[in-house]
């Protein structure tokens, strides 16, 4: 039942954050899965950083070249970095402190927006259902559409304090980083060979983009754990930022490369409606959070989602005698209802091809 499961959350978020050794078995990872956390990346793996400022250039070679760039990684890592992204980092700052207050609120504060069961919404420490290891991780996940609900969020957890602190904190946070996807889908677009705004309809709806908040605790026995599993995002496009904690690791080359943090970037990735769209020119590759045993880490991911009701399938243009029509078209709703199923760390399949 959801009690049940409510009770059991709460037990194995305790265990988060107890000091505790041995590791409780539930979060003790398969050997072949458990990441080592290796700073040492050599420079052809490294995901490149790319400067956004040449967005504001008078100069039309500046956008071209900004748009082969993300094009380039895109197509080779699926992963790259952005600077000079135009975010605030006053407030990316306030964010994270915000983040950080909610994550400290007690248990039974943070059960009042519980994620229940099979459900990707609210409060948890899980991501993916059918899952026998746990993730040694918090998180919360939310629609940051329309605005209430950010506000609605807000005030169940911080009902005792001031309500409306975090969700200012957010909604100011979300506008930013709203200017910064549309710019970026427009780059991708481009990137493509397409006009920039032939994906915008994608992204005309009440619920383009949810939010989920991840915190890491300190873990006793960090090697035998794993923060978040190898996974692809879903949806469009994901902007991360990380904080100054190593965790998060892209598969590039048959290897798990660490990703530096660099809290003055932000992490882009292509999901996998982004390839489907690209006819798989750009990659949503496999990617997954290692843990430490000394620090905290907090990383804020903001995803880009069509309307569940849009159908996503690749434009003729892409489509050539050379380059065939890999997926069938399916609705983002339909795709999230199967993604479960589809999900690499469920044995599934990653997208369904024809
Ligand atoms: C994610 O894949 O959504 C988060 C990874 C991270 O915490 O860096
Ligand atoms: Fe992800």
């Amino acid at each position: 039942s959801n009690t049940d499961t409510t009770m059991r959350n709460a037990s194995l978020l305790n265990a988060l954050a107890s000091k505790s050794q041995p590791l409780p078995p539930i979060f003790v990872e398969a050997e072949d899965q458990r990441p080592v956390l290796n700073l040492d990346v050599p420079e052809s793996l490294a995901i490149p950083v790319v400067d956004m400022s040449r967005l504001s250039s008078p100069d039309p070679a500046d956008r071209r070249a900004l748009v082969t760039d993300i094009a380039t990684a895109c197509a080779q890592f699926g992963f790259f970095q952005v600077v000079h992204h135009g975010v605030d980092p006053a407030l990316i700052q306030r964010c994270e402190t915000e983040a950080h207050k909610m994550f400290e609120l007690p248990l039974d504060v943070k059960e009042r927006v519980h994620r229940p069961p099979q459900t990707s919404f609210g409060y948890g420490a899980n991501t993916w259902v059918n899952q026998s290891v746990m993730h040694w991780a918090e998180s919360f996940h939310m629609q940051l559409h329309p605005k209430s609900n950010i506000r609605e969020f807000s005030g169940k957890l911080f009902a005792e304090s001031d309500p409306t602190r975090f969700s200012s904190t957010v909604e100011e946070y979300m506008g930013q980083i709203e200017k910064l996807a549309r710019e970026l889908l427009e780059l991708l677009t481009e990137g493509l060979g397409l006009e920039k705004d032939r994906f915008k309809h994608y992204v005309e709806n009440e619920r383009m983009m949810s939010m989920r908040f991840n915190l890491y605790p300190p873990c006793p026995q960090p090697e035998l754990a794993i923060g978040l599993r190898a996974h692809t995002d879903p949806h469009l496009l994901t902007i991360l930022h990380q904080d100054e904690v190593a965790g998060l690791q892209v598969f590039i080359d048959e290897q798990w490369v660490t990703v530096k943090p660099r809290p003055d970037c932000f992490v882009v990735n292509v999901g996998d409606l982004f390839q489907v769209l690209s006819n798989t020119r750009y990659k949503s590759v496999l990617h997954r959070a290692a843990v430490n045993g000394s620090s905290k880490r907090l990383s804020l991911a903001c995803f880009l989602n069509p309307p569940l009701s849009a159908t996503v399938e690749a434009p003729l243009e892409l489509i050539t005698a050379e380059s065939p029509q890999v997926y069938r078209p399916f609705t983002w709703g339909e795709y999230l209802s199967n993604a479960y199923k589809f999900h690499p760390a469920n044995g599934g399949e990653r997208h369904e091809r024809f």
